[in-house]
């Protein structure tokens, strides 16, 4: 069981000083355009998750015209409660969990899993290759901390090697080239092996969720691709050596793996409808959400502006199956306090309402 109790704000994006009390599982947030609903939103996925969901320029989060930002997170997980406390100042940052800091802060995440849907979220389906890696490393990294190593590990040995790639005119190391080679095989083959594993788990859940949400007979063809599935990485770094040396990066990798969805033989973001692009949108987020909770037992749900996305049927639906089947903590927002009311009441969840 996890819950938000309790958050203070000081100097995050347009919240000077606040602060808010939760006491329910079901928190609406209301108020017109540009009250700082999504930025709420973001100050508790930021307590989560280490950063912010929309940007990786902290000064974007620090109010403008001040120098830092403050957040201080309550939450209560098993009869447990941890104060999550972020503090940015003078470009460095630093989190502790009940004043206790942490040395980095990847060991932080997976502790209070969340799940953000957010309107510019469209781009998972309809964007490219980047997006959906992100998605899946979002999960994973949730849920098992070596594979975050591994991930990290592994990214900075590519940009290690783009970096020589680059300079290899002028500065030609094949044996440097070799040894880079070398260390990234133990981080691809774990990363892709657990990719693939975890997709047998997340793709069937795709699916069905997206069948409830669509509610059509439509069927997508959901794979994971990846150049590992035909050679290992050690054969396509050699392979592909004198082409990356053109290119000036490395071509081959996990880094170009991707969720692939076909309807009709045809790619569907190139054809898939605005309602069935949504649907499947909802249907990868609630995957994840899902996928967590099965997991890790719980994870918090953040959704910005969803009333303009679903129906109310289809709403109600999400809420139930949230708080009911999952007992599950729900933020949402929306500028019509009235429509908010209106659903918690019929669904006779108990919530709460808060005007930032
Ligand atoms: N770093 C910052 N410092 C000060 N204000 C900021 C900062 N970043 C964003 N803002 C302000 O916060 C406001 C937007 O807040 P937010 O996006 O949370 O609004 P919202 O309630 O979600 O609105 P909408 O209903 O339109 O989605 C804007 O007015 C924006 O200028
Ligand atoms: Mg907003």
């Amino acid at each position: 069981m996890l819950r938000l109790k309790q958050i203070f704000l000081v100097q995050y994006k347009n919240y000077l000083q606040s602060s808010f009390d939760f006491h329910s599982d079901v928190v609406g947030i209301s108020g017109k355009n540009g009250k700082g609903k999504t930025n709420l939103l973001d100050a508790i996925y930021y307590s989560c998750f280490t950063r912010s969901y929309f940007t990786n320029l902290e000064s974007l989060n620090v109010q403008f015209g001040q120098t830092g930002f403050r957040i201080e997170a309550v939450f209560e997980k098993d009869e447990k409660t941890y104060t999550v406390t972020t503090i940015y100042r003078g470009n460095k940052k630093e989190i502790s969990v009940n004043g206790v800091p942490y040395e980095k802060f990847s060991q932080h995440i997976g502790k209070f899993p969340v799940v953000m849907i957010a309107p510019d979220d469209i781009e998972l389906i309809s964007g490219g290759s980047e997006t959906r890696r992100k998605f899946i490393d979002t999960v994973l990294c949730q849920l098992d901390t070596e594979y975050m190593y591994q991930l990290l590990r592994y990214n900075k040995t590519i940009q290690q090697r783009n970096s020589l790639l680059k300079n290899y005119h002028r500065h030609p190391d094949d044996n440097l080239l070799d040894v880079l080679d070398n260390q990234l095989t133990i981080p691809a083959a774990f990363i892709f092996n657990r990719r693939n594993e975890f997709m047998h788990e997340l793709l069937p859940r795709i699916t069905s969720f997206y069948h409830q949400i669509a509610g059509t007979e439509d069927e997508p063809k959901i794979q994971y691709k990846s150049q590992l599935f035909h050679h290992s990485i050690g054969a396509l770094l050699k392979e592909n050596r004198q082409k990356d040396i053109l290119l000036q990066r490395t071509s081959y990798g996990i880094h170009k793996d991707d969720i692939q969805v076909m309807l009709d033989n045809v790619p569907f973001r190139s054809i898939a409808s605005q309602g069935q692009r949504k649907s499947l949108l909802f249907a990868f987020k609630l995957a994840e959400y899902q996928t967590l909770v099965a997991h890790v037992g719980y994870s918090l749900l953040l959704l910005d502006d969803v009333f303009e996305k679903l129906d109310e049927g289809r709403m109600n639906n999400l809420l139930q199956w949230v708080c009911i089947k999952n007992s599950g903590q729900v933020f949402i927002t929306d500028t019509h306090r009235e429509r908010l009311e209106k659903t918690f009441n019929t669904l006779g969840l108990s919530a709460q309402i808060i005007e930032p």
